[in-house]
Order: structure tokens, then sequence, then C-alpha cells
């Protein structure tokens, strides 16, 4: 309810996958682990299980796919083998090549690789369909939570957090799903497959092939090593700047006003020039990998390249087993850098899914009641009857609090800062759960209606004013979508808005930025209480609603509130006590009590709590 919702970077921004390798999985981020790694992913898999079918044919297609994929070469050797034979048989003068052969095995590889490419294609479609599937229904989980969640759980969870489990956390799941699983399985096969083709091919090669594969991996251990300490500082860097321009975009007119400008610009040089350091050496050391890899794989195939022909010469081999062999080392690599990578994969989805489901799993607002009153009529009878609250139970805010509002009546609530009021606000609103005691609404306890019921009674306007980007009609509207444009006007005049919206560029469809700064506060109440007047609700509450707003139109609103609240009740609160003058009754708080309770007249005659704070107010004002 604060005024907090520019945070769009937040702590989970900083910690997006990096690093160039692994297919954007940030290989050598490391670091991210779930407590519970089983569990997580067990959880996981029963989001898949609706899908099983379609799993089971992705992960054929994904097979035959990676099968036809490694048979390609050893065919094409043939074809090779068929026409070196019969070029040495034109010498020998013994035959001639059979091309006829020769195009009979290439159509058959092209209509091999065809059909790889094609099973390729409809596994791809048919898992981006579940993971899609998937993450949609994440998302809508996570977004109906929210609405179901208490408010203390926002209390000590900051906006960001939040916000990184609807878009980080659920993107990391969507990309393990579409991508990474399928990688995982074609992988394997692939390992698995090239390695057989290999074996029945030489074993004598193969083992130069394979004792290539310890030393590059001694390489990329040195490398990974080494620029870890890098991509950690990158991306915690990274988080300091976002936050950092974050900040000084939101506190820009106060940045400006302390001549901040220098220690902003010097903090983010200091930043940026170690975010520079740590990404260069980091993408550096990351981009040395390939060139080495590729500089022991090259060894290998010069080895490999040796003693295939030797063996050739040798007549131990043909010189089409050599070429596919050649093409199995070439397609080796790759499928173990992504193999090695599985476990850290696996870890950060676990990780994200595991924050996404303690999300899910947090606890939830007190059930609605299993038959709610549904009142036709509600005429406004609100009863407090000994409630007791604190935020945090064992630190009470509210202490045996009881006070009756009469249908129709203006309740003004007053008191020091901090003393209570728009706690009680929150209550009556069912924002939070008393402790003990009770509110009842027309005889009614609050938890005997849902939520909705009870919150479509009443109209409510705060000091943090809420607005959204739209126009100024559509924020009006927000209080009733049934509203006519007369009706809407009608509002805005009774909310003493409509003489200034008349007077903006586009008047009533004129477009509220992102964090309304382009109409000024007061005006910003205007369209709030325009907003609330156009609701119409049984029960109007508002808090320091008119705070921003000069004394006068502070005065005309109220008379027009008056007017409008005829016959419904109204709780107030208000700073300026001479706007609740005529209040049928003023509750008196303080320190979480009700101290007086009484109407203007009565409380100051009594010369307590209440006639010292008027007068306090009446000496200052009359000046
Ligand atoms: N969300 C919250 N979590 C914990 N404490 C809170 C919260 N909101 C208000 N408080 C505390 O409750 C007390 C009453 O606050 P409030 O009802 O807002 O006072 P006010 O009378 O100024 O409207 C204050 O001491 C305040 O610090
Ligand atoms: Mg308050």
């Amino acid at each position: 309810m604060s005024d907090d919702r520019r945070n769009n970077f937040g702590p989970g921004a900083g910690r997006r996958r990096g690093g160039p390798m692994g297919g954007g999985h940030g290989a050598m981020m490391g670091g991210e682990k779930a407590k519970n790694f089983g569990s997580t992913m067990k959880r996981l898999s029963s989001y898949l299980a609706k899908y099983k079918v379609t799993l089971v044919f992705v992960f054929i297609f994904a097979i035959v796919s990676t099968v036809f994929m490694i048979i390609g070469p050893k065919v094409l050797g043939r074809a090779t083998t068929t026409l070196f034979e019969g070029v040495m048989a034109q010498i020998n003068g013994t035959g001639t090549v059979d091309f006829q052969q020769i195009g009979k095995i290439i159509l058959f590889v092209l209509a091999i690789y065809v059909g790889s490419t094609l099973f390729s294609f409809i596994m791809g479609w048919m898992m981006s369909g579940v993971s899609a599937d998937i993450t949609y229904r994440f998302r809508q989980d996570v977004s109906r939570k929210i609405n179901r969640i208490p408010f203390n759980y926002y209390d000590n969870t900051t906006h960001g957090e939040t916000l990184s489990r609807i878009t980080n956390d659920i993107d990391t799941i969507n990309q393990t799903l579409s991508q990474s699983l399928t990688q995982i399985i074609t992988s394997v096969v692939t390992l698995i497959g090239v390695m057989i083709m290999m074996f029945s091919i030489s074993w004598q090669m193969t083992l130069i092939a394979l004792g290539m594969l310890p030393l590059s991996a001694v390489l990329v251990g040195v490398i990974v090593k080494n620029s870890q300490k890098y991509f950690k500082q990158q991306q915690e860097y990274l988080g300091h700047i976002n936050g950092h321009v974050e900040e000084m975009f939101s506190g820009h007119m106060i940045m400006k006003a302390f001549n901040g400008e220098e220690r902003s610009i010097k903090t983010f040089e200091k930043n940026n020039k170690t975010l520079f350091s740590s990404a260069w050496k980091s993408q550096f050391l990351s981009g040395m990998m390939m060139p080495l890899m590729r500089f022991v794989g090259n060894l290998g195939y010069v080895a490999v390249a040796i003693l295939g022909g030797w063996f050739v010469i040798q007549r131990v081999i043909s010189i089409g087993d050599v070429q596919a062999f050649i093409q199995y080392v070439n397609s080796f690599t790759q499928p173990i850098t992504q193999v090695a990578n599985i476990s850290n994969v696996l870890q950060q989805t676990a990780a994200a899914a595991e924050r996404v489901f303690e999300f899910l799993d947090e606890d939830q607002e007190i059930a609605e009641t299993e038959n709610p009153v549904k009142l036709e009529n509600v005429n406004g009878l609100v009863e407090f009857r000994n409630v007791h609250f604190g935020y945090d139970p064992a630190n009470p805010v509210i202490n045996d609090f009881s006070a009756i509002a009469e249908p129709g009546q203006k309740i003004a609530i007053v008191g020091p800062t901090g003393a209570g009021k728009t706690t009680m606000v929150k209550l009556l609103m069912r924002f939070y759960d008393v402790q003990s005691g009770a509110i009842l609404v027309d005889g009614h306890p609050l938890q005997d209606f849902t939520r909705e019921d009870l919150r479509s009674h009443f109209g409510m306007v705060l000091q943090d004013t809420w607005l959204y980007s739209g126009s100024i009609r559509e924020n009006i509207r927000y209080g009733n979508q049934n509203a006519t444009d007369a009706d809407v006007i009608r509002a805005a005049e009774a909310a003493h808005a409509d003489h200034f919206i008349r007077t903006l560029p586009d008047g009533y469809d004129m477009q509220l930025n992102e964090e309304t700064t382009n109409v000024s506060q007061g005006q910003r109440q205007l369209l709030t209480i325009a907003r609330a007047i156009l609701a119409d609700p049984r029960i109007l509450i508002l808090d320091e609603a008119t705070s921003s707003v000069d004394t006068r139109t502070e005065e005309l609103i109220q008379k027009a509130m008056d007017n409008l609240m005829a016959g419904r009740t109204s709780f107030v609160i208000a700073h300026r006590l001479s706007t609740i003058k005529n209040a049928d009754l003023i509750l008196v708080m303080n320190e979480g009590d009700i101290v007086e309770q009484g109407t203007h007249t009565g409380l100051l005659e009594k010369g307590g709590f209440y006639a010292d704070l008027y007068n306090s107010q009446f000496d200052r004002t009359s000046f």
C-alpha cells in the first residue's frame, strides 16, 4: 500500500542467468542451490505428469532424430569408400566407379538427414507447447496467490523479490523445459551413439580421441575456476548498478535538491569500473575456452587422421570409415560440455522452482466462511467490540478499541501520528484480521461476509493515492466499471476535480504517466476521491484523503462529501480538525486506545486531549 511500486530491478534481477556458455544456462555461475533438490524436482515433475503421453513422444522423437543424425556419417562414409574403391579399380584396370551406387547412398543419407530434422522439429514443437502451457499455469498460480496472500507477507518481503518469482524464476523453468530437457536427451543419446559408432570403426582410434578428453577437462577446469569469481563479481556489480540507477531515477528530484549529482556519479563510476574489469576478465577467460578446446581437439584430430591413414593403407578399415570417424570426433565435444552442464542446469531449475513453490505455499488468508451472509441492503451500522490487534501479535498496536457508528453517521477518527488510525481502517476493510474482539457490520462479524462482498460496501480513499497509467477517465471509472461518461463527470464535480481536469491538455482523456507525476499530489487526491464517489458505497472511509489539498478545497470537498454521505456511514481521518467539527462522533485515539469520544463541542468543553489538540491547531492557523 505504500508508494513502492517502482521496484523493477529488485534483488532478483541481479542474478539473472549469465555466462556465454551452456545455452544460456550460465555454466559457470553455480552457487544457486535448491535447499531440497529431491522433493522440488518431484513436485516439478508432478506438473509434467499431465503431459505424459506427449512427453513419451518427445522422448521417442528426440532419440529417433539423434540416432538418424548419428547414422549419417557412417552411411556417407560408404559412398566415399565406394568412390575410392572404384577409382582404385579404374587405376588398376579392373573396374569402374559405380556412380549409381554412390547416388543411391547419397539419396539415402539425404533422406536420413531430412528425417532427423523433421523429427527434431516435431519434438521441438511439442515440447514448446508443453513448457509454454506449464509456465502459463505457473504464472497463473502465482498471480492468483498474490491476491490471496495476507498483507503481512508484503510487510516482510520486498516487491522485487515477489516480482523476480513471477519473471526470472518462472522463466528459468520455462527455459529448462523448452530447451534443456530435450538437449539433455539428445546429448546423452549422441554421446552414447557416437561412442558406439567410433568403437565399431576402430577401438584404437577411439582411445586416442578419448585420450584428449582429460586434457581438455583439465583446461576447462582451470578456466572455470579462474573466471568464476569474475562472473560472480560481474553479477554482483550489475545488481549494484541497477539498484543505484533505479534509486537515482525514482529520487531524481530529491537527489538534485541535495546536490547529490557528484556523489551519485562517483558511486556509479566506481561500480561501473568494477563491473567493467570483472566483465572483460570473465568474458575473456570464457572466450578463451573455445579456442583452447578446439586446439586440443585438433591435436586429437591429427593423431586420429595419421592412425586412420595408416589403417587404410594396412587395409584394416575403409577410407569412408576414417571420414566418418573424423566427423564423429567433431560432433563429440559439444554433447560432452552439455552433459557436464546438466547438474548445473538441474540445480538452477530446482532452485527457481523451489522459490516459486515456496511462494505458492505461503500461508493464505483465513478461508472464507462456508455460509457467508449476503445482505440485500446494508444500513451501515458499524460496531467495534473490544478489538485487539498487532501486526506482530506480540506487539499490540490496538488495545481494546470499542465504538459504535450508527447508520448514516459521520465518524471522525483523530489522534497523533502512529496512534493506530490507519490500522483501524485496515481492520475494517479486513486487510488484516483482528486478534480478539470483533468488528460488526449491521450486526454481522466481518468474518461472516466474503471479502469481496464486504469490500463492495466500502469506498476507501487513502493518503497514498493509487492511480495507474491510463487516462483520467479510466482512473475514475476504476470505482465503477459500469459508469457512463456523465456519471464520471458528475463524480469529478462532486470531488471538485472537474475544474482542474478541464484545464488539462486533453481533459478527461489525458494520459497519466507511470508514476503519475504529471498531475500534482493534491490533484491525485481529488481523482481518488472522485473514484470513491463514483463507486457509491454504503460506507466511506477517507484516511487523510484531503491532506494534500488546500484548506479551501478541503472544506469544499467536505461539504460535497457531507451531502453525498447523507444516509451513509462515513469514517473520516483528518489532520485539520476544523474539517471534522460537524462529525456526529469523534473518536480520539492515542497509542491504540480510544482516549475520548464525543462531539466537537462536548469534547471541547471537557478540556481534555482533544481540546488540547484542537487548540494547538487553532492557535497556529489563526496567525
Ligand atoms: N504494516 C505494518 N507492519 C508493522 N507495523 C505497522 C504497520 N503499519 C503500521 N504499523 C505500526 O502501527 C502503529 C499504528 O500505525 P498507523 O495505524 O498507521 O498510525 P496512524 O494513526 O498514523 O494512521 C505505528 O506504530 C506503526 O509503526
Ligand atoms: Mg495513518
